[in-house]
């Protein structure tokens, strides 16, 4: 089955999150894919709460780079699993360019996130200049190499990668199935030479950036791609449920 990750980033209050989870589970088709709900992290226990007779599963957008202490504002590893998060996003562009987030600090919630026994979903992607340089290649291969540094392969299985473009996202133009293959499986080759032909072939790659109810029938059947992570059309609903019925 494919994955459909939702990213729901700075949106919901509580009681948005309350009134989202009963539309959206009584409209849904649980079976169609793997879904989780990556939410804000003060919906989390709201999300719990109705997801835990689901299928679905409850992922956080975030993680500290530290394990615990003295950091005002900043939510670990095990927090998250003792909130009942099973996965957790690295990486978006969002917080590499926003909040400043490099290669090393990435890396380092990689392994916290996985030395509490979260599944990661590693976010990668070129910006528009690196696709216009034709730099796309190495910008995935570099940012790749720094997440994964020192990773064992078999936690590679609790790591999924998603290919997002960052001219992609949120821009209402989602790259082509040529281009995500391309990245996919430059991707792909990365993890085969890094670590093994079998992570490289067994590792879940998903794409996002701008998927929507027209492109998601076409995404999801691009043969290189275990699934899509959705940004701004998961935040209604009814949309939602019904971008995933279509799937
Ligand atoms: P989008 O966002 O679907 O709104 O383009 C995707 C993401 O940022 O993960």
């Amino acid at each position: 089955m494919k994955q459909i990750i939702a990213n729901f980033k700075m949106n919901g209050t509580v009681e948005d999150t309350k009134e989202y989870m009963i539309e959206f589970l009584s409209k849904v088709d649980q079976n169609k894919a793997e879904i989780t709900l990556c939410l804000p992290y003060t919906s989390l226990a709201v999300g719990r709460y109705f997801l835990s007779d689901s299928n679905i599963k409850l992922g956080a957008q975030n993680l500290s780079d530290e394990e615990e202490g003295k950091f005002t504002g900043e939510i670990n590893g095990k927090m998250l699993v003792s909130a009942g998060v099973q996965s957790v996003i690295v990486g978006h562009s969002e917080r590499r360019t926003k909040f400043k987030e490099n290669s090393k600090i990435i890396n380092k919630k990689i392994k916290i996130a996985l030395k509490n026994r979260l599944n990661v979903i590693l976010c990668v992607g070129e910006s528009l200049t690196e696709k216009n340089t034709l730099k796309t290649l190495e910008t995935i291969k570099n940012q790749l190499e720094e997440a994964l540094k020192g990773l064992y392969e078999n936690e590679l299985e609790r790591v999924t990668i998603a290919y997002e473009p960052i001219w992609a996202i949120g821009s209402g133009k989602s790259a082509t199935i040529k281009e995500i293959e391309y990245a996919v499986k430059a991707i792909r080759k990365v993890l085969s030479d890094d670590f093994s032909p079998k992570a490289g072939k067994e590792t879940q790659v998903l794409y996002g950036g701008s998927i929507t109810n027209k492109n998601v029938q076409n995404i999801m059947r691009a043969k290189e791609i275990n699934g899509i992570l959705v940004g701004g059309a998961c935040l209604d609903a009814g949309g939602f449920a019904s971008l995933i019925n279509l799937s």
